[in-house]
């Protein structure tokens, strides 16, 4: 492709086969169905040396390509959580890769930097955050930034938790090695917070203690207090605490009203990963799922999860910037520039230094969308996960074993792992609908999340019906009836 005229006849056609694809997804097996090594087997073994044509490639999307999609935006698909998706994101997208600018820096575009900053506000408003998260606050020192997932923002808050309580130590006590004071750092999390925590505390070489659940799968205050009094006992130094809103295996709410006094008293650093559920608090009836907020030094939650915006975008606030932009300062020459310190540049809050225009896309959903349509989205997923639920309620041979609270769902059948775990296999090879398990409680349990905002009642009855016609296979009875002792 080497002109414009190619670009506007051949981006026609993609745009109608991205508009195809997603009328008509419903129609694709949601989980792809190939083995592994699949795709090598039909592609040469070294790239073109001259240039292919346009249609060769465009042919080879459905030939080679669609066979080993996940159907993420499928009405079928229920696994994991949401991934963002809309016409409004793609173009927003569109237009960030051909603007194709890295903005590092104010300078290095600054549109890039004020766009952020005011999304974020925007955002941060619409989640009714205390406004010692906005950057548009008087006087403030709060602020947003997108990185790009949020164990990127959990990995950054955990950094500058590193950074602050060694300060706070040394200040203390100057006589202190900074390396010894760093190896008695100690980070609290849930049992049941998502992976990326633990691997954070890995990266960044800080203990991490994994703590146990209240009935509700939630960490309260009294557990997280108890665990720092024994750190403090043993000569540890409590750094770290991440809290969880609507935690992955059941979408539990760790109690913050308990959790933040706590951390404020001891000074330790509160990070509050959101990543699914943040987006629900757009809508005042969920709000209350934050209360206890205050008292967070950092806040996280993926737009591009359950906000129709495309991957990547993760909202990450924090109540005072210098902490953040403090603890890593670099400053080479070629990247100075004249308004440095007045302004925002952006490379001191993550940790490439690379960065794309991704605020255009959440610019162009909060305006396409507005936030009465983005509040009807998560109304109309979270009444779909209740009707879900009312059925798995109506069969006796299953029970509901978490609270639903937004757009998941945890059952099982009454019975043993094995049984739950081959019935998770079978509908999973029917290729019908697409879900996981988790465990809860040591039990495995099975997930479904609705995920896709094409999702009609019609699709939450035939993802009910796959469920249940294995339910009544033979051999799952076969299985059932053995566990059972008969
Ligand atoms: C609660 C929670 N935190 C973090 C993550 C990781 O998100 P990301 O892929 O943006 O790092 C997930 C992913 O589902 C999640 O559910």
């Amino acid at each position: 492709m080497t002109n414009s005229a190619d670009f506007r006849q051949w981006g026609k056609e993609m745009v109608d086969y991205i508009a195809d694809y997603l009328d008509n997804i419903a129609d694709r097996p949601p989980l792809s169905q190939v083995e592994p090594g699949y795709l090598r087997k039909l592609i040469p073994e070294e790239a073109p040396h001259y240039p292919d044509k346009w249609q060769d490639v465009f042919a080879d999307i459905e030939r080679i390509i669609m066979p080993g999609v996940t159907h993420w935006h499928s009405p079928h698909f229920h696994s994991y959580f949401p991934t963002g998706n809309s016409y409004a994101a793609i173009l927003g997208d569109m237009l960030s890769d051909a603007i194709g600018c890295i903005g590092f820096s104010w300078i290095s575009s600054p549109a890039c930097t004020e766009l952020e900053m005011v999304t974020l506000d925007w955002l941060g408003k619409m989640l009714r955050l205390p406004d010692s998260f906005l950057s548009c606050t008087e006087g403030g020192q709060g602020g947003g930034v997108i990185q790009g997932t949020a164990s990127e923002s959990t990995v950054m808050a955990l950094l500058s938790a590193k950074m602050r309580s060694i300060r706070q130590y040394k200040a203390l006590q100057p006589e202190r090695d900074q390396y010894e004071i760093m190896s008695k750092l100690v980070a609290y999390t849930s049992e049941y917070a998502h992976s990326s925590v633990e691997r954070a505390s890995l990266i960044s070489s800080v203990k991490m203690r994994m703590l146990p659940c209240d009935d509700k799968y939630a960490l309260r205050g009294e557990t997280l207090a108890k665990a720092i009094q024994e750190d403090k006992a043993e000569g540890l130094i409590p750094a770290f605490v991440c809290a969880t809103i609507g935690t992955t295996p059941s979408c539990a709410f760790d109690n913050l009203e308990e959790i933040g006094p706590i951390c404020e008293a001891e000074k330790v650093w509160l990070h509050v990963d959101a990543a699914y559920a943040g987006t629900a608090l757009i809508c005042p009836e969920f709000r209350s799922l934050a209360n206890g907020i205050e008292l967070a030094d950092s806040f996280n939650f993926n737009p591009h999860k359950w906000m129709r915006v495309n991957f990547d975008c993760s909202a990450m606030w924090v109540r005072n910037q210098t902490d953040l932009v403090g603890a890593f300062q670099v400053d080479p020459t070629y990247l100075k520039h004249e308004h440095e310190g007045k302004v925002v540049d952006y490379r001191h809050w993550h940790i490439p230094l690379g960065r794309r225009f991704r605020s255009l896309k959440l610019w162009f959903v909060l305006r396409l969308f507005g936030v009465s349509q983005l509040q009807e989205h998560i109304r109309k997923q979270v009444n779909l996960a209740h009707e879900f639920e009312a059925l798995v309620r109506k069969d006796a041979r299953f029970e509901i074993v978490a609270d639903v609270v937004l757009g998941l769902v945890c059952f099982r059948l009454k019975g043993t792992d094995v049984e739950n775990e081959e019935l998770l296999r079978r509908v999973t090879k029917t290729g019908k609908v697409f879900l996981v398990g988790s465990h809860l409680n040591k039990q495995f349990v099975i997930r479904f999340a609705v995920c896709a905002p094409q999702t009609t009642s019609e699709d939450i009855h035939y993802a009910w019906n796959a469920i249940t016609e294995e339910t009544n296979s033979p051999l799952l009875n076969g299985i059932t009836n053995v566990s059972n002792g008969k």
